[in-house]
């Protein structure tokens, strides 16, 4: 997804520069090409020599040096997009009020490029109303900001502050290298993962679905700026922070969740594979083993015609449908059947773990997406945003 992506990698001093290693190796095996400039300060954490020798691009650290070019102004033009990660308070305020005083602060005020910052620090820093008011105001002045995550700081406090997982921040880098904020203002519903149905307080019906695409969806429709509502039920894979999920176990779980939310949604993707049927009732008891076990099953209330029936003409909708034969046929059939703005039909002979095949129906397009999951999500909701639905908004 980043090949041939020129990258500038800019590492300031905080603790966590160390981490800034292994997203220089990510970046560099995705094939971009990844340029570093360390602060005088984050080379007290971190060697340059360690940048260097996994990028093999040059690792800058020094404004004045006379065998250089002018490096702000040719590394502020070369750059795709500027990374800082970790950025410190320091970072943070120096850009917000101007100043340019070393390599890299000179550097960021000289690009046109995208600038994403990484804050990483103690919750108390981040808290405080100055770094505050410096992110609202670079953010407001189109600067791309990720949340620190929750959870142990180095300085030994708990709480909000710490650098997030190299995996987030590089979609955000594929993200901004596109498609920008082109979602904010926009609500977003998705249903991800495989439902299950109880069977007694030990066993449960459930199906394959690893959720991935719909988690996809979400992480994408995010960082491009929407909100987002991500109702999930079981889930392959661990939720990002951020996505602020909401848990909804069974069917019947996922129709009251999603029921209670789509009236405020502009768009709604339902890749959650809900179950058909489940026990008429359940055991409180464990089931003891005998030689054969009849299970009576019901039909579960069908959510995605039920949202199809209620849909405003404001409101898109689009299902998601699992198919081994006949993709084309059946998916067009559902998309009357339920009233959809469009289906993804995807081929269950051919999707793996991160990699999937899609075909996309609706409004008279039909369109085959095929690679991985995140770049499919950003076509899905490309191909949706030019729909001739106007959305409510
Ligand atoms: C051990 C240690 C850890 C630090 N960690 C952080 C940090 O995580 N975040 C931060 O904003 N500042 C941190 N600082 C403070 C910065 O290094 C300091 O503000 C410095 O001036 C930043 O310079 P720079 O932004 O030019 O790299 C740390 C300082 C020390 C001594």
């Amino acid at each position: 997804m980043l090949k041939d992506k020129k990258i500038l990698l800019g590492i300031t001093g905080g603790i966590a520069a160390y981490k800034a290693v292994d997203l220089a190796s990510k970046l560099t095996k995705m094939g971009a090409e990844v340029k570093t400039i360390m602060t005088a300060h984050a080379c007290e954490f971190v060697s340059p020599i360690t940048f260097k020798s996994i990028t093999h691009q040059s690792v800058l650290t020094k404004m004045f040096d006379v065998n250089a070019d002018i490096e702000h102004i040719s590394l502020a033009d070369w750059a795709d997009l500027i990374i800082i990660a970790p950025a410190t308070a320091n970072i943070i305020g120096k850009t917000a009020s101007g100043i340019a005083d070393n390599l890299f602060s000179t550097t960021i005020m000289a690009t046109t490029a995208p600038v994403l910052f990484v804050p990483t620090m103690n919750i108390h820093m981040y808290e405080n109303p100055i770094v505050q008011e410096n992110i609202v105001k670079l953010s407001n002045l189109g600067y791309f900001f990720m949340e620190p995550e929750y959870g142990i700081l180095a300085c030994g406090y708990k709480g909000i502050g710490r650098y997030p997982e190299n995996e987030e921040i590089v979609f955000h880098i594929v993200t901004y290298l596109k498609y920008k904020k082109d979602l904010l203002g926009k609500n977003i519903l998705i249903t991800a993962g495989a439902s299950r149905e109880k069977i007694d307080p030990m066993r449960f019906i459930t199906n394959y679905s690893t959720g991935r695409m719909g988690l996809a969806l979400a992480r994408a429709a995010y960082i491009r700026g929407a909100k987002i509502k991500f109702i999930h039920s079981s889930l392959g894979v661990k939720a990002p922070e951020y996505l602020n999920s909401i848990k909804a176990i069974s069917a019947k779980e996922i129709y009251n969740s999603v029921l209670k939310d789509f009236p405020e949604s502009d768009i709604t993707f339902m890749t959650a594979a809900v179950a058909d049927y489940t026990p008429i009732k359940s055991s409180k008891q464990k089931i003891k083993k005998s030689d054969n076990l009849n299970l009576v099953l019901k039909r579960t209330k069908d959510v995605l015609k039920e949202l199809g029936e209620k849909k405003t003409s404001k409101q898109i909708l689009v299902g998601f449908a699992a198919e081994s034969e006949n993709i084309k046929e059946n998916a067009l059939q559902k998309i009357e059947k339920k009233n959809l703005n469009f289906i993804c039909a995807n081929n269950l002979n051919v999707s793996g773990k991160d990699d999937t095949e899609i075909l996309v129906l609706g409004e008279g397009k039909e369109i085959k997406l095929i690679g991985n999951k995140f770049s499919v999500a950003h076509q899905i909701i490309d191909i949706v945003l030019k729909s001739s639905i106007k959305l409510n908004i």
